[in-house]
């Protein structure tokens, strides 16, 4: 079915001058399917807006043949005139703001640049889930707004939602942290900030633009000492595949009901994850039911080919990552290889056709195949919609929510009026670019934390180091010790940017880089006034030296903070914001680096070997910071109002195998789950003299059986609260859904026992029994509920029993 050479030839003139006038046109204009105002094209059954997407999508791929078909397998979607449909690029990224990244979107005079939130990792320390979302809804109007007038795609290969699992991975800042809970809490948000298209537009399934969670599955080295992602095998057990590694995921498809999954370069347990049948049509597309489209990395199909050299042809790669359920590739290895691969028989039509249906019903969904976006929802969005003071505003304020304020020994916050001088030092002092971290696009605008300092009071500036490597010959001490001894006060901005981590680049160590110690104790020990530490990062550092020295009255982490970021530090600083982050992750001692291989799955420790696991839930060993660290510049107290009861029966079914032998858990579903879920109740009370906001972080620590977690975070909530002003927070905990864990054939379990529910210093404990049907069960208080003294007002339960 190859055209006749000539008029090949002119349809390639033809795409050349489109391609030609592409970029004087492309900021104008933007590419759709099916122009209503042509009637041939208004006749095709896959124009028609009236049928279903699926019937829209098999007409289209009725009309394909193979050698079109392979076109629509790939990121830089064939162009295919002869039915109207212009090239599509779906590669376009928004981590956390438009981003140039990916190919599919770029700015022009017309859109200079859009809003610049955090990184993620800041994002998710504000424990704020209806922020997540807030962001999200802002990215997808400027995402719509720049589609628009041809600068942006609809398909966003965003959120990143893997587990920071090591303290060294370079990418940890695109991340919500080490925490399963909070990572899929933040995935939603985030996904269906970016994806509802509002009441009336939900018609088929209707997306704003699709955001996609990747990368699919325990991905988190990128190159550490030699060790590749491209060839890295991640050898993970099952336990810690359900229990760490895929709930995110999870949550972001059955939850977030997102548009797209990533599969991820490295291997798992020997393969890779693209040509993984049970990973991605058994678990994504079979047991989570994805509606929506599944994508390749970056060239991950030819990676597993050519690196990994896990197929001896080209046509087995591209066979059995179509067969494994792969929908879309990244790079040009499908569109190159599928047509060789069907006629040897390898993969069949109907498997690509499987593929192209599942991009087809996408981008109808999308609305690419309805004719003039501007003509449809979102059409009003254009340039003027993008940097709007208030999405600013909502960039600055998410740094203001993340910030964490580790250490306070009093002087924060600042009062300006006795502010002569500042003395602003480090080498992120006047951070700009480094605040936005990677996959960023242009911001609106910076404003640098000395700018943010200096809009408030007199500062002097002196980097100290002409970049964060701080080499030894880069250090400029005298002048920077001599401005902190003649200042009032001195503000040290230190920590990383992408030249110590980034993707494709993992630390080896976390004392922070190059000559940085020494700046900053040569600048504390000569300050004449109180010095604060500021941590610019994405992972962490051992800073204990920093943490116990007298000479540092405070220590704020403030991230990549974002376009706003400097703003934000000094609202904090100055207390016009009560800083109210929480680390979503652990600070190790450096000696962790020392000892744990980071290509080292495991999360639970092994004592035999001294391998001390991973993240607060597992990790006992001694921190800098723990996870859920972050001071205030007020006291909140918590009590309990409502509590679940301090002995729980569990009905089980009357042939259970544990009604007749003793057993340490039972099945996390089934009938005897019904009605286990009880209220959890909590007064919190601004007990000091300013405003703030509070994150309550509720926490279990089960019966240690299966190699439970120490403890896991079941859910979080924030509040804000005048002084003096008390609040109720409110949480529903299912037994079987929140306090489960994942036993070592990867089955949710409830252990038996006591259960100990915590928030900070409070703490109760929930006994689950079995009980018989009909049996009744005697339960007393003493010794069950561990009370603070403090904490008066928990509910006492009145001993009696439970029919
Ligand atoms: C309508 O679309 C078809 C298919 O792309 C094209 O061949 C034809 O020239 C178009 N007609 C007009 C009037 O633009
Ligand atoms: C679709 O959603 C947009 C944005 O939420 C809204 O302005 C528009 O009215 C909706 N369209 C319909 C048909 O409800
Ligand atoms: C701080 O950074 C900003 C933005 O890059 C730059 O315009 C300004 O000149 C810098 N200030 C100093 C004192 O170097
Ligand atoms: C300050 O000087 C003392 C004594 O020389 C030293 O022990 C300390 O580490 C220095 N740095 C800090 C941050 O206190
Ligand atoms: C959470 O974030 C939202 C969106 O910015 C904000 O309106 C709300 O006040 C925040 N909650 C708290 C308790 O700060």
């Amino acid at each position: 079915m190859a055209a006749p050479p000539f008029l090949a030839t002119a349809l390639l003139v033809l795409t050349l001058t489109a391609l030609w006038c592409g970029n004087a046109v492309r900021a104008q204009t933007p590419v759709f399917a099916c122009d209503a105002s042509n009637a041939t094209l208004a006749s095709y059954g896959f124009c028609n807006r009236k049928a279903s997407a699926s019937a829209r999508a098999k007409d289209l791929t009725s009309r394909l043949t193979l050698a079109e078909k392979v076109g629509f397998l790939v990121d830089k979607q064939a162009a295919l005139p002869r039915l109207g449909i212009p090239e599509y690029e779906w590669w376009s990224e928004a981590l956390h703001g438009v981003s140039y990244v990916g190919p599919g979107t770029h700015f022009s005079p017309l859109v200079p640049g859009a809003t610049s939130f955090p990184q993620p990792i800041l994002t998710a320390a504000s424990f704020n889930a209806s922020l997540f979302r807030a962001i999200g809804e802002v990215v997808s109007n400027e995402a719509r707004a720049m589609h628009n007038v041809g600068l942006a795609g609809l398909t966003f290969w965003s959120p990143n939602i893997n587990i920071f699992r090591d303290p060294r991975w370079g990418r940890g800042q695109e991340t919500p942290g080490e925490d399963p809970l909070l990572a899929s809490r933040y995935a939603v948000g985030y996904v269906t900030g970016l994806q509802d298209a509002g009441a009336g537009n939900a018609t088929d399934g209707a997306l704003k633009v699709a955001a996609c969670c990747k990368h699919y599955t325990a991905y988190d080295v990128d190159n550490w000492k030699g060790v590749e992602r491209y060839t890295f095998d991640a050898k993970v057990s099952q336990q810690d595949l359900d229990d760490t590694f895929q709930p995110p995921f999870k949550s972001c498809v059955v939850d977030g009901n997102v548009a797209s999954v990533m599969c991820s370069y490295n291997k798992v347990n020997g393969k890779p994850t693209c040509a993984d049948k049970d990973l991605l049509s058994g678990v994504i597309r079979g047991d989570w039911n994805l509606n929506g489209y599944i994508s390749s990395d970056c060239d991950s199909v030819d990676v597993l080919y050519n690196k990994q050299h896990y197929t001896k042809t080209p046509e087995e790669a591209a066979a059995i990552t179509i067969k494994s359920g792969l929908d879309l590739n990244c790079g040009t290895f499908l569109a190159e290889h599928t047509v060789a691969a069907v006629k040897a028989g390898l993969v069949s039509e109907e498997d690509v056709d499987r593929a192209i249906t599942n991009n087809f019903i996408m981008l109808m969904r999308l609305g690419f195949f309805d004719g003039d976006p501007r003509k449809l929802a979102f059409g009003s969005l254009g340039p003027s919609d993008v940097c709007t003071s208030s999405n600013q505003e909502l960039a600055r304020e998410t740094a203001r929510q993340g910030i964490v304020l580790l250490k306070n020994s009093g002087a924060l916050p600042l009062t300006a009026k006795s502010i002569k001088s500042m003395a602003v030092i480090g080498p992120n002092a006047n951070a700009s670019f480094t605040m936005i971290g990677n996959y960023e696009g242009t911001p609106c605008k910076y404003t640098t934390p000395l700018q943010g300092l200096g809009a408030i009071v007199a500062t002097v500036y002196q980097p100290g180091c002409s970049n964060v490597g701080c080499s030894g010959n880069s250090l400029q001490l005298s002048t920077a010790v001599a401005a902190a001894a003649s200042a009032d006060v001195t503000v040290l901005v230190v920590g990383a940017d992408q030249s110590i981590e980034r993707e494709s680049l993992d630390r080896t160590s976390l004392v922070l880089p190059g000559q940085q110690t020494q700046l900053i104790s040569a600048v504390a020990n000569a300050s004449s006034g109180p010095v604060i530490l500021v941590v610019m990062s994405g992972g962490p550092f051992d800073i204990s030296f920093a943490k116990v020295s007298d000479k540092i009255s405070a220590i704020l982490w403030v991230g990549y903070p974002g376009e706003a970021g400097g703003a934000a530090l000094a609202d904090i600083i100055f207390g016009h914001y009560n800083p109210s982050g929480r680390l979503p992750v652990t600070w190790y001692p450096a000696s962790y680096a020392d000892t744990v291989e980071m290509t080292d799955m495991r999360m639970r420790p092994d004592t035999s070997t001294g391998y001390p696991g991973r993240t607060y839930r597992f990790y006992t060993g001694e921190t800098v910071f723990a996870f859920g660290d972050g001071l205030s510049y007020t006291t909140m107290s918590h009590s309990l109002v409502s509590a679940p009861p301090s002995e729980v029966p569990v009905r089980l079914a009357e042939d259970h195998p544990c009604r007749a032998e003793e057993c340490a858990s039972v099945e996390a579903a089934g009938d005897h789950c019904e009605g286990l879920a009880y209220d959890v109740h909590l007064r919190v009370e601004n007990a000091g003299a300013v405003a703030g906001a509070h994150s309550v972080l509720l926490f279990s620590s089960p019966p240690s059986v299966h190699g439970a977690p120490a403890k896991h975070l079941l859910g979080f909530e924030k509040v804000s609260l005048a002084p003096g002003e008390a609040g109720t927070v409110a949480f529903r905990v299912d037994v079987c859904r929140d306090l489960s864990v994942v036993d070592e054939l990867g089955q949710r379990k409830v252990a038996l026992g006591g259960h100990t529910l915590h928030v900070g210093d409070l703490k109760h404990t929930m006994n689950l029994r079995i009980l018989s049907r009909g049996q009744k069960m005697r339960f007393h208080l003493v010794g069950v509920i561990e009370l603070d003294e403090k904490y008066r007002s928990w509910e006492l339960v009145k001993g009696g029993e439970i029919i």
